[in-house]
């Protein structure tokens, strides 16, 4: 958009740029700069326009994007140009995720570039490795606390490692993801050392109060993130004397947005990981990123300006890149992490579909699907070029975060049934098979979390030790369900390190002193490549859960209908053991698929009755994609056994 204003702005800018980058041959900056400046200056000045150095951090700002620019190597920039002519590229079905630390995935970085076949054999094309930058030895809550955003650990490499990693990927088709820790840095940061020394620009970089008045003011509305380990989200700090932010643990120090050079910096730090060949930004905690008295500081409308502002910026220098954003909050608070409109305020192109997996759980634990339909039936449609990222397990805990009008839409009251779900998923429950742990329980709130592997929670442990084999085969078969619905879904499917082999929970975190009191290291897996190997084993767990998974993965990908294009169905049916929904090709809506699982442990019918107002008819006849095979089928209906999935269509 063109507008007087902003553009003798940019005019005014543009002459006072640095020789240095004026000498440059910015052509494809100054297109996208000028096509995106009317929105970042509305952005920027409605963030810092109050302030009297304005223009100059305005100019900052514009020196930043170019510097990312012209630091992006002729490659990534045809990467980018590419990406430009087919802008939906991410939204195709061929993308399928894994999430792993380069550490529990192999011993470090280059041993992972020694591993890249296995990704390859299992058909993943993405791959988030978790956090990898210099962090203080103990108290680094798994790598989220960061004490130099430049700097890879020497534990696990260097940026030689990541640059060959991203090479070796972009060869392979392989798009690699990154943490960008927007909300918090260490207290051992450069920043926070030097304004626990006094110095008043980096104390400006924080949330730093001379007494308790803000605090208290704070406190009044703002839940607690890890409330049995790190109650209360403010910290007193010894050397200044202050009180500092700390919504998560006490060691790490909420970064104040409201000073536009953290945004600055935070845009450098972003465009520096562009500029090493990361594909995939995902940004950490987003939500928080704004704080405001009397709130509970999350999904703050200032927090969706910055996003704005973050992606209108990455958008000039490095359109190419794509942004995860992490906000594990109710669905109508999700869905805003997208933008608000495709054009004007685009934000993150790709979100975690945290209510998706809690949904699934809820699924396994109760056997029926009554609050799976509840919960996908308000799940808003996304907007245009935006995606989920679906997955059952992740690094973090499993939160309960449903809505409670929807636990009670399905039929239960929601604290009883909140409480029968953590009863059921760390095992307490009678009859259930589940080995969870119990994640940060708040005695005030009564809310609790859950911990543990897929397989683990699924019941694979616990069945293995009974060395039932019926009980083994219905926990691989909930492993597979799990998979087989994010996988179908329609968004990327993020499957977890250990999760296509069936690790267990791994409790010698118990004898690790900087980890003993975070149970989420229960599920973070040092994959052990001598059982590993048993996936080439027949006969093996390993072998049946990592083939069925490699199997589903390669068909996934033949099927145009999993694209992404808001093209599901949610099919209604009287029997509440089955999730049922069709996926249709977007630009051929004749073809099909329709995706039906079964989370009771005994068989139910699915009646090709209620297929009729979506286009079949009872005499229908089926072939499971999946398998091959045709489905058993007898008077106009279709059984599915104990646990089993179908995607079907009309042969
Ligand atoms: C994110 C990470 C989580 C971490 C938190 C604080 O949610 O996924 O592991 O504890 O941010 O950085
Ligand atoms: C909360 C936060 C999420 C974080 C998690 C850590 O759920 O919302 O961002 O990953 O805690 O366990």
């Amino acid at each position: 958009m063109y507008e007087q204003i902003s553009h003798s702005l940019l005019n005014s800018i543009l002459d006072d740029l640095k020789p240095e980058i004026r000498r440059q041959d910015l052509r494809h900056f100054y297109t996208r700069l000028g096509a995106n400046f009317y929105a970042i200056h509305s952005l920027f000045s409605t963030l810092y326009g109050h302030r009297d150095d304005f223009k100059l951090q305005m100019l900052r700002l514009v020196e930043t994007m170019a510097k990312g620019y012209i630091d992006r190597s002729p490659e990534l920039e045809r990467l980018d140009i590419q990406r430009e002519q087919d802008h939906n590229w991410f939204l195709s079905q061929k993308w399928v995720g894994m999430a792993l630390y380069s550490n529990g995935f192999a011993e470090n970085l280059a041993d992972l570039e020694n591993k890249i076949g296995y990704f390859q054999e299992l058909g993943i094309n993405m791959v988030h490795i978790m956090p990898i930058l210099m962090c203080p030895n103990g108290q680094s809550d798994g790598g989220y606390a960061i004490s130099d955003f430049r700097q890879i650990d020497d534990r696990v490499g260097d940026l030689e490692d990541i640059r060959r990693i991203a090479k070796e990927f972009r060869k392979r088709d392989i798009l690699l993801v990154l943490d960008i820790v927007l909300n918090h840095t260490s207290d051992e940061h450069e920043w926070a050392q030097k304004a626990k020394m006094g110095n008043r620009s980096f104390q400006n970089y924080y949330y730093i109060f001379e007494n308790r008045e803000t605090p208290d003011m704070f406190e009044q509305s703002m839940p607690e993130v890890f409330p049995e380990t790190d109650p209360s989200n403010f910290t007193w700090n010894v050397e200044m004397e202050k009180w500092v932010m700390t919504v998560f643990h006490n060691y790490q120090w909420d970064l104040n947005y409201s000073n536009p050079s953290v945004f600055i910096e935070m845009l450098d730090i972003i465009m520096f990981w562009a500029n090493q060949g990361v594909d995939v930004l995902r940004l950490d905690a987003v939500a928080f990123l704004w704080k405001k008295i009397g709130t509970s500081c999350q999904n703050e409308r200032n927090a969706h300006l910055i996003l704005q502002l973050m992606k209108d910026c990455c958008q000039v220098s490095a359109p190419g890149v794509l942004f995860i954003a992490e906000a594990i909050v109710a669905p109508i608070e999700v869905i805003k992490y997208f933008g608000e409109d495709a054009i004007a305020a685009k934000e993150c192109e790709i979100a975690y579909n945290a209510t998706l997996m809690a949904l699934i759980w809820d699924g396994i634990a109760t056997k029926n699907t009554k609050l799976l339909y509840q919960g996908i039936k308000n799940l808003p449609n996304k907007l245009e070029r935006a995606t989920w990222l679906n997955y059952v397990r992740c690094h973090d805990d499993i939160g309960l975060g449903f809505d409670d009008s929807d636990i009670r839409l399905a039929g239960y009251e929601p604290r009883a049934h909140r409480k029968f779900l953590v009863d059921y998923l760390s095992g307490k429950f009678d009859g259930s098979s589940s080995r969870g742990l119990v994640f940060m329980p708040n005695e005030a709130t009564g809310d609790a979390r859950i911990c543990g592997s897929l397989a683990s929670l699924a019941g694979l442990e616990s069945a293995l030790e009974t060395a039932d084999e019926g009980l083994i085969a219905y926990a691989i078969n909930r492993i597979l369900l799990m998979h087989a619905i994010i996988l179908s879904f329609g968004g990327i499917p993020l499957i977890y390190n250990g999760d296509a082999i069936a690790v267990l929970n791994d409790y010698s975190y118990i004898d690790d002193p900087s980890k003993t009191d975070d149970n989420r290291w229960v599920h973070r897996p040092k994959i052990n490549w001598e059982k590993a190997d048993l996936r080439k084993q027949q006969g093996t767990v390993e072998h049946t859960v990592f083939n069925a998974t490699k199997k589903m993965i390669a068909v996934r990908k033949e099927i145009s209908a999993f694209a992404d294009f808001n093209n599901r169905e949610l099919i209604h049916l009287e029997n509440k053991h089955l999730l049922c929904f069709i996926r249709f090709n977007h630009q051929l809506p004749s073809e099909k698929v329709l995706v039906i699982a079964n989370f009771d442990a005994n068989p139910q019918d699915l009646y090709l009755e209620s297929l009729i107002t979506i286009g079949f008819n009872i005499d229908s006849k089926f072939v499971d994609l999946y398998s091959g095979m045709k489905p058993e089928q007898c008077d106009s209906r279709i059984t599915l056994q104990g646990y089993q999935f179908y995607w079907l269509t009309e042969t």
